[in-house]
């Protein structure tokens, strides 16, 4: 979301509440046993709670059917998903380039520790789909530094695009690439 439209909609926000505000105290002039005051007390009290749900949509949470049943590559996992819901926070809520540079430095850091570690793995136990995995892994941490560098040069990016581009692949490598080779290193170390 870019910084206009976060403005906007914080705006659209606060004229919701004001509104609700306004409606409740002409509300209670129609007598305290009416509900529509006590409806619109509930509408605004669950403003947060409905705010916080619309957000935490859009995180990407572990799921069992994502384990490769090796334990440091499902804990590399939970990492850099909890790394990619922390990036779209911070691209959601702050607008600091140099706080979103550093999280987003430290993710792309974290993948190609964690490709390594996969990549390792892969060979040590030859992995006959080793070749066509590793080509994965680079094209994502080429498409990464593409957008990556895109962002630095125009800031009116959304870096929450790029987020989202972490999150759909590595998502979909999970549930596809990474469970071929599963049987293969489950266990190994
Ligand atoms: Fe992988």
């Amino acid at each position: 979301m870019s910084t206009v439209t976060k403005g906007i909609s914080m705006f659209v926000l606060a004229i919701l509440i004001l509104a609700l505000l306004v409606m409740i105290v002409l509300g209670f002039m129609l007598g305290f046993t009416h509900p529509l005051p006590w409806i619109l007390i509930a509408v605004l009290v669950a403003i947060p709670w409905i705010h916080d749900k619309i957000v935490s949509r859009r995180f990407v949470k572990w799921d069992s059917a994502m384990s490769v049943g090796n334990a440091e590559i499902d804990k590399d996992h939970k990492k850099l998903l909890s790394m990619i819901n922390q990036l779209q926070t911070a691209a959601h809520y702050k607008t600091d380039a140099d706080e979103i540079g550093e999280i987003m430095d430290e993710l792309v850091a974290y993948t190609r520790y964690h490709f390594e570690r996969e990549e390792n793995l892969m060979q040590q136990h030859h992995y006959a789909g080793f070749n066509a995995h590793k080509q994965q892994h680079e094209a994502m941490i080429k498409q990464v530094a593409k957008f990556y560098d895109e962002y630095r040069v125009d800031q009116t990016r959304t870096i929450e695009s790029v987020a989202q581009f972490l999150k759909t692949w590595l998502v979909n490598h999970i549930y596809g690439s990474d469970q071929e080779y599963a049987p293969l290193l489950k266990d190994k170390k």
